[in-house]
């Protein structure tokens, strides 16, 4: 019986299913030790032989998924929803002959609005970090105060927040990208380009090599 062999388990508690997870590559090899205090070399050695592989494989399969699983969720005002803003924002940057990293940073901008809403900015930079100019990383993480410019009736804005960064390197980036691919991508019946047209372009953006210097 399962409850003989979890004895710490509650009625509410779901038994656990003694299936392993199948592996992602039928030539790869489980670790069955229950802790990574006990993991050796050879084990460590193995582990990140698979790790890297996997995440060759799973990392923008996970990040597109990310946007395309909010593809079907309702409005809350606008005429889309925030899969079709971002969609929208990533379709006119590439029209605009924009570079791909910014067509890429375009469509991941809101990543995580409903998610993390009041730091969405900081999140979608956190993710594109390694790949990224500073440039782009700067808007990002900025990229919401800029757009109360933008607000000019909405109780309690400041619209003038981004005076603060006067003179910062990145203000006209900042305030071109919000000003046209952000503010402005919120319409029901404006073309967009399918999310496969953006998959090449995620994939070589985060095949770049790691790069964390100068985004504090
Ligand atoms: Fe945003
Ligand atoms: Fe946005």
């Amino acid at each position: 019986m399962k409850n003989d062999i979890q004895p710490h388990l509650d009625k509410n508690s779901i038994p656990i299913d003694p299936t392993l997870v199948e592996l992602q590559k039928d030539e790869w090899s489980y670790s069955k030790k229950r802790s990574l205090d006990e993991f050796n070399a050879k084990d460590w050695e193995l582990w990140s032989e698979q790790r890297n592989q996997y995440f060759e494989g799973q990392r923008v399969k996970h990040i597109l998924r990310m946007l395309e699983c909010q593809k079907d969720d309702k409005a809350y005002l606008y005429t889309v929803n925030n899969y079709y803003h971002c969609m929208q924002t990533a379709t006119r940057m590439l029209r605009a002959g924009l570079p791909e990293e910014d067509v890429v940073v375009g469509l991941l901008h809101d990543v995580g609005f409903v998610t993390c809403n009041e730091t969405h900015g900081e999140f979608s930079a956190a993710l594109l970090r390694p790949f990224i100019s500073e440039r782009n990383y700067w808007m990002l993480v900025n990229h919401a105060v800029f757009q109360q410019y933008h607000c000019y009736d909405l109780l309690g804005c400041d619209r003038h927040a981004r005076d603060q960064f006067t003179g910062h390197p990145h203000f006209a980036w900042t305030a071109e990208f919000v000003d046209k691919f952000d503010q402005t991508t919120i319409n029901y019946d404006e073309e967009i380009l399918p999310l496969e047209t953006f998959e090449p372009m995620v994939k070589r953006i985060f095949a770049r090599t790691p790069n964390f210097q100068n985004k504090e």
